[in-house]
């Protein structure tokens, strides 16, 4: 198992254990993490999974998806870079401890 951790805009850390292949998206639905919506289920079509990569995990989170970058512009918070999409996050062993942290609005 891969454990996350979602920190909310208001500070507030949710840590959940997802199985490795999973999405960071796939993993907050699934454990009921508020401030994530998915709502095209990770076709890369509607930046409601919009979330910023702790600065700890940058480089092993990887680079954004083609694509990732030009979907990103309609997100409703902030886009930073850290900004990523979290379906495009897949999970996997070596990023055991990965956090993320949340929008103020994914709308
Ligand atoms: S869930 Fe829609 S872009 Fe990620």
């Amino acid at each position: 198992m891969v454990k996350v951790t979602y920190v909310a805009h208001d500070g507030a850390r949710v840590t959940v254990e997802a199985e490795p292949g999973e999405s960071v998206m796939q993993a907050a639905l699934s454990n009921d993490v508020e401030g994530i919506i998915g709502e095209c289920g990770g076709a890369m079509m509607c930046a409601t999974c919009h979330c910023y990569v702790d600065e700890a995990w940058e480089v092993g989170a990887g680079a954004r998806a083609e694509g990732e970058e030009d979907m990103l512009e309609g997100a409703a918070s902030e886009v930073t870079g850290r900004s990523r999409l979290s379906c495009q996050i897949k999970l996997a062993p070596e990023l055991d401890g990965l956090v993320v942290h949340l929008p103020e609005e994914q709308l």
